[in-house]
């Protein structure tokens, strides 16, 4: 069984309300649901009727849900880094780091990071309290970003170990050849050196985050019946391909919107599909939510992995 449901899609498809009528329904079978807000614009707890916050908030029997706190992780983030670099460069005083920092806080890519590891506590500190994990994600742009990361930074980080490992070799050579060499006095060896082993923890934890998107979590895309909302399902297929992540499902929201006339991509009808109606009353109330029908989409979802 998976463990772990992204729902991802242009803006406005309905991500929050699919997401949320999902874990309501598997909550409501008895089993432990925790479902995580990534939108920095949150609108869950609107969708949910309560008010979240950053930790897990039972909304009702089973079912519990937060908003990340984005603002407290990209803080996060930026003050380990500071630390890490205060640690490793601690001779070098001509750098100024509260003005780096300053910049790097509004950088591209700090925003990622942060969601990135935001996901990581999740799926580490409070995914193993529940049966599953649902996460409604931020725009496509945003998500798409965090979701290459894994890859992305394995790669950066790949190369920097290797580069990691000539200049251990090469202290030890030069160790080897003359031992009164200032060198000596360094680190030499892979297992003491603080660089390499902090190297070897960010791949490993970068490698856990990949193993959870590609392979075991359900991705669902959600598409309306309209072309630009399919083009972007088309986008974010084809980006996920690239990445060695499978879509898993794609929802057809809000069928019966209008009578615009719209096409369905050929390569989206290979994946398993589910529609769901355009509900004329509106989605307002946790009740409105159960009555969405997502029988077929969970059953697919509690399938043994794929
Ligand atoms: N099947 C449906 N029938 C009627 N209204 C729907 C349906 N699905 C979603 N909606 C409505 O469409 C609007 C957008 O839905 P929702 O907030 O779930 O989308 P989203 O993809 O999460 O948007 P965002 O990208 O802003 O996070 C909401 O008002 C929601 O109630
Ligand atoms: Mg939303």
């Amino acid at each position: 069984m998976h463990s772990t449901a992204f729902f991802l899609g242009k803006g406005g498809v309905g991500k929050t309300t699919l997401s949320s009528a999902f874990s309501l329904s598997i909550a409501r079978s008895g089993k432990k649901v925790l479902i995580a807000s990534l939108d920095p614009a949150h609108n869950l707890g609107d969708a949910l009727g309560c008010r979240l916050n950053g930790e897990p908030k039972e909304v009702e029997k089973n079912l519990f849900a937060l908003e990340i706190d984005l603002a407290k992780w990209v803080d996060k983030y930026l003050e380990e880094s500071r630390d890490q670099l205060k640690s490793t460069y601690s001779y070098n005083l001509t750098l100024n780091m509260d003005s780096f920092f300053a910049i790097l806080k509004y950088s591209p890519g700090t925003e990622e990071y942060a969601v990135l590891w935001a996901i990581e506590d999740i799926h580490c500190r409070l995914a193993p309290k529940f049966d599953l994990v649902v996460f409604d994600t931020p725009p496509t742009a945003l998500s798409l970003r965090f979701l290459s990361l894994p890859a992305i930074s394995g790669l950066w980080v790949a190369e920097l170990t290797k580069l990691r490992e000539r200049i251990l070799d090469r202290r030890q050579t030069i160790t080897r050849l003359n031992p009164e060499s200032p060198v000596a006095s360094s680190c030499v060896d892979k297992d003491d050196d603080k660089v390499y082993g902090k190297l070897r923890s960010i791949r490993a934890r970068l490698a856990a985050l990949g193993a959870l998107f590609s392979m075991e979590s359900f991705i669902s895309v959600i598409v309306n019946p309209d072309e630009l909302s399919v083009f972007e399902a088309l986008r974010i297929k084809e980006e996920l391909t690239r990445l060695n992540i499978p879509v898993s499902a794609i929802c057809i929201n809000k069928q019966g919107v209008s009578n615009a006339a719209w096409a369905q991509s050929q390569e989206l009808a290979e994946l398993p599909q589910f529609q769901f109606d355009f509900s004329r009353e509106g989605i307002s109330t946790r009740e409105d939510l159960a009555m969405i029908g997502v029988d077929a989409l969970t059953q697919q979802f509690l399938k043994k992995g794929k």
